[in-house]
């Protein structure tokens, strides 16, 4: 079931004139809801906040966004949504100064089978479909996700679960919906995300977690083959935690222990 307020309103609508549709002008956040609290809420606000500053949008009343995510996530298990457009605007690209931003908020259930941690460990693949860069761009959870589409597109198989993409010069970035480690030479690794990706929650998370054990992830270009050679890989995101996975592009690939450590960690926040 889906419950959803436009604008504060259950009855509410989107207008088809609305930029978020017509031009994916806004940024969206999904968050995990666990025993009936937001996790990492701070956090998911910050991103959003960060990125309406760097749109130019209008700050986000934050406590009215709390009050809504708390009204439409009623189950003690769901996912809420929450989306921030600029609004409606004259025809054309120039954004409406001031802007009127539309707020969308709303929860799904918890998908069937899905985490908080998966039983079985990922099967990565990779995915021809490239990031473009654009460092304006780059860490937002903008609306923009045509590239995920593509890449997500690339395959039905139900035996693949993520794909890995590059950005245009072939490093590597992230999967489709989440963000990677790599463990190399012993220590995780993750691509730095100055000019394309999502910043992710939980990447910031598995970061503060491995710095706080005195072994800080490095950020750095990782080219396909360094992927290749990891003794260990992992995908972040707000609703799977860390991934751990089990094969890439079918090579095997062993359980690191963090993985599993970071998880337990993750289920008492
Ligand atoms: C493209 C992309 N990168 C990274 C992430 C991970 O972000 P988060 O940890 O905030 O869920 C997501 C989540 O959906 C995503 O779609």
């Amino acid at each position: 079931m889906t419950r959803m307020l436009v604008d504060g309103r259950a009855d509410g609508r989107v207008s088809p004139l609305d930029r978020g549709l017509l031009y994916g002008d806004g940024l969206f956040e999904t968050i995990a809801v666990l025993d009936g609290r937001p996790r990492f809420l701070d956090w998911h606000f910050e991103r959003l906040a960060d990125g309406a500053g760097r749109l130019g949008l209008p700050p986000p009343d934050l406590e009215r966004l709390r009050s809504e995510i708390g009204e439409v996530a009623a189950a003690p298990r769901a996912v809420v949504k929450l989306v921030l457009t600029r609004g409606i605007g004259a025809r054309g690209y120039r954004p409406p100064r001031p802007a009127a931003p539309t707020r969308i908020v709303f929860a799904s259930d918890w998908p069937a089978g899905h985490a908080p941690v998966a039983a079985a460990a990922a099967r990565l693949g990779w995915c021809r479909t490239r990031l473009g860069r654009n460092p304006a761009l780059a860490g937002l959870k903008h609306l923009n996700r045509l590239e995920q589409v593509l890449a997500r597109s690339e395959w039905d198989d139900a035996d693949l679960d993520e794909g890995l993409m590059c950005d245009d010069r072939g490093r590597v970035i992230a999967a489709t919906q989440a963000n990677l480690f790599a463990k190399i030479g012993g220590r995780w690794l993750t691509p730095r995300l100055d000019e394309c990706g999502v910043a992710g929650i939980m990447r910031r998370a598995f970061r503060a977690w491995s710095a706080e054990r005195g072994a800080p992830v490095e950020e750095r270009d990782l080219a396909v083959a360094d992927v290749e050679s990891a003794s260990a890989l992992l995908v972040t995101n707000a609703l799977i935690g860390a991934w751990p996975a089990g094969t890439l592009a079918g090579r095997p690939l062993a359980a690191d222990p963090d993985a599993a450590a970071f998880n337990a960690w993750l289920a008492g926040q």
